[in-house]
């Protein structure tokens, strides 16, 4: 089977802990190790790279004791090369930073393969796919923001399907084997269509917090 055959059976939604009850995290991420969710994306913001501060370490560890799910951290800060090993100590097993963030990619990526962990990167709905030309071949996983970072519950942004096909195009040229995660603004009303541009991994806060039935929402986005 070819390699991209194989990319285009997966699909994972991966539910923002943003959207959850801070009150009950524990809770919560019981919730998500029980459902058909693979992955549990955990958003970090520090008020710099993006106009909001949500939470770090402290945070991440009644995560990670819930849950023996992947964790796929992606890191609104800026100088995310400064924090990545600790993010890795706290129980990432992805770590997203992204391209606008920092001067020093290929030093971010060798910081977080350092610590252990899979490589993301991450571009904002304003940056092109093809500025990622010559990095593709050295990550793991590129998170394709379809809505401006920093707040869950926005709009999905539609012309990210074409960045979502660029990216895909690009991997099938490369034979390279990344994954593609989209994040903002997914449920199951448009999960389907952004599946079918090229991406596996679909990242999902309000619609599956804001579900009366989260099970419900994840089965209905993996089957769209
Ligand atoms: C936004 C975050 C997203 C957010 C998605 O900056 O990166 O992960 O939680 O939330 P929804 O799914 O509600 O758009
Ligand atoms: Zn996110």
């Amino acid at each position: 089977m070819q390699k991209d055959t194989i990319l285009a059976m997966k699909r994972i939604i991966s539910p923002s802990m943003l959207s959850a009850d801070f009150g009950n995290l524990e809770r919560d991420t019981k919730m998500l190790e029980q459902s058909s969710a693979e992955w549990i994306h955990i958003d970090v913001m520090d008020g710099v790279f993006v106009p909001n501060i949500s939470f770090g370490f402290p945070v991440m560890k009644p995560i990670r004791k819930a849950t023996t799910k992947v964790l796929d951290v992606h890191l609104m800060i800026v100088h995310p090369e400064l924090y990545v090993k600790r993010f890795v100590e706290a129980g990432a097993d992805y770590v997203t930073f992204h391209y606008e963030a920092t001067d020093d990619i290929d030093g971010c990526i060798d910081a977080i393969r350092k610590a252990g962990a899979k490589v993301g990167i991450s571009i904002k709905p304003a940056t092109e796919a093809d500025v990622l030309k010559d990095i593709l071949p050295k990550v793991d996983m590129v998170l394709v923001m379809s809505v401006e970072p920093g707040f869950g519950g926005q709009s999905f942004i539609v012309s990210s399907l074409a960045k979502i096909s660029r990216l895909a195009e690009m991997r099938k040229e490369q034979g390279l084997e990344f994954l593609i995660e989209v994040d903002g603004g997914i449920s199951a009303k448009n999960s389907g269509a952004v599946f079918n541009a090229g991406a596996e991994v679909l990242v999902a806060g309000s619609a599956v917090f804001g579900a009366e039935d989260p099970e419900g929402e994840i089965v209905k986005m993996l089957q769209s």
